[in-house]
């Protein structure tokens, strides 16, 4: 088994214009990155160019594709848009199948009120499980998240969300860690 530090992009839910959710991928991007057991990119849904007149694997976008291919697990960040998540989230999702199954998920939501994105991580439950995604059972929640960052977009109270970003990456990597070896060592 290879002990190459794992692979877990993180995405970005959002394509809106003056996104809070960005400021919080900034965050634990940042964070990740004082980790030595795992590497990760930022993967922005805005950015990636896929039709909006089709669905599902046909659209494919081949980075998107080779990036989750390569992935051990994935980290979702989804702002809570009228209790569920962005259209553009489950488009860009719908469009690989076989890249996420048996890999490891782990999820955040954002929202500005103050159940922390808890219904759009509730709602997304069901779409990790039909995708093959494994979830883990800790999620991040950023509550009021427009009273979370200061103007530069740094977070005011960053050692309570170290702490907690710190046990979600614990488990999310012993998950990833476990099914990276379930796919490398255990027969289907
Ligand atoms: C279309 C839309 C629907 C929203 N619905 C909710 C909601 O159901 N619950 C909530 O707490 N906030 C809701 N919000 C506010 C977002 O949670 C808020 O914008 C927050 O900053 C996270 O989203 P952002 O990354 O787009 O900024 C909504 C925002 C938009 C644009």
């Amino acid at each position: 088994m290879t002990n190459t530090p794992l692979f877990i992009p993180v995405i970005l839910g959002t394509p809106r214009q003056g996104r809070q959710s960005e400021h919080v991928a900034k965050f634990i991007v940042e964070q990740i990155a004082t980790r030595d057991d795992v590497e990760t990119e930022l993967i922005d849904v805005r950015t990636i160019a896929i039709p909006t007149n089709d669905a599902g694997e046909s659209i494919k976008d081949p980075q998107f594709s080779a990036t989750v291919e390569r992935a051990d697990g994935l980290i979702i960040i989804a702002p809570e848009y009228n209790h569920g998540y962005p259209g553009l989230l489950k488009h860009l999702l719908d469009t690989c199948l076989k890249e996420y199954i048996h890999k490891a998920v782990g999820l955040c939501g954002v929202s500005a009120g103050a159940f922390g994105g808890t219904r759009v991580i509730e709602n997304l439950l069901p779409v990790m499980r039909e995708l093959g995604l494994v979830t883990i059972f800790y999620d991040l929640n950023f509550t009021n998240v427009q009273d979370l960052f200061d103007e530069s977009g740094n977070l005011i109270d960053k050692q309570t969300y170290i702490r907690r970003l710190d046990k979600f990456m614990n488990e999310l990597v012993w998950m990833s860690t476990v099914l990276r070896y379930g796919r490398q060592k255990v027969n289907q």
